[in-house]
């Protein structure tokens, strides 16, 4: 099977583009990386992408005057390059429906919570105010709800004694770097069918009959 063509879409310093594509670099991953994109010229990730050799583009919103505009010029940019799947890595622009429904099961996200918990902006901070005991990230299909859609990994993390909305989302972060080219490389391989508008995996993941329990102590 050839290797899925994938463009990562980002806003910003493009720490989970870079775990891509340091899993894209096996050859034996089914993936690799075609394109990457920002809405802003100045997006650290960027920088770092163009120093890995890898295709950059900019497609600024500022130069649109609508939503519909600026998603349709993303989805010529994205064809133009031949692009069979989209990673959404701290893409922070709302999509207009037919955007997404153009790429439905085609576009992945990660956002950092246990969707459907704490959507949108502050999710550690609303872990915390929630008083959680765990927390984590999800990588999900897009769908035209702002952080929703069938749900492909998660990872779940402690929440500790004193920690603040930057120390948890650090640790965070860590296990996104881990989730999300793992579901990267099941979507790419084919793996993962949307069923009942929930992602059901066709591969042998670890045996487990547990669960998680991380009482916080102080
Ligand atoms: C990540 O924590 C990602 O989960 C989040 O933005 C950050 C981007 O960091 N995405 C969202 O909140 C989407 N709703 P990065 O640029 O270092 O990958």
């Amino acid at each position: 099977m050839p290797r899925r063509r994938v463009a990562i879409l980002i806003s910003g310093r493009g720490t989970n583009m870079t775990a891509l594509i340091e899993a894209a670099k096996d050859p034996a991953f089914p993936a690799e990386i075609a394109l990457v994109l920002s809405n802003r010229a100045d997006a650290a990730g960027l920088f770092h992408a163009r120093e890995n050799g890898n295709e950059t583009a900019v497609v600024n919103h500022r130069e649109h005057a609508s939503r519909e505009s600026f998603d349709l010029a993303l989805d010529a940019r994205l064809k133009a390059t031949g692009i069979d799947l989209v990673c959404l890595a701290g893409f922070m622009r709302l999509l207009t429906n037919d955007f997404v429904e153009a790429w439905r099961d085609r576009m992945i996200n990660i956002h950092p919570s246990l969707l459907p918990l704490f959507p949108g902006l502050d999710t550690h901070a609303k872990a915390l105010g929630a008083g959680m005991k765990l927390h984590g990230c999800t990588v999900h299909f897009v769908r035209s709800a702002v952080d929703s859609g069938p749900i492909i990994a998660q990872a779940v993390v402690p929440v500790l004694a004193g920690d603040t909305p930057d120390t948890l989302a650090a640790r965070v972060l860590t296990a996104e770097h881990r989730i999300y080219p793992l579901a990267l490389g099941l979507v790419a391989g084919g793996k993962v069918h949307v069923v009942d508008e929930k992602a059901v995996i066709d591969a042998p993941g670890p045996e487990s009959e547990g669960f998680l329990v991380a009482p916080v102590y102080r």
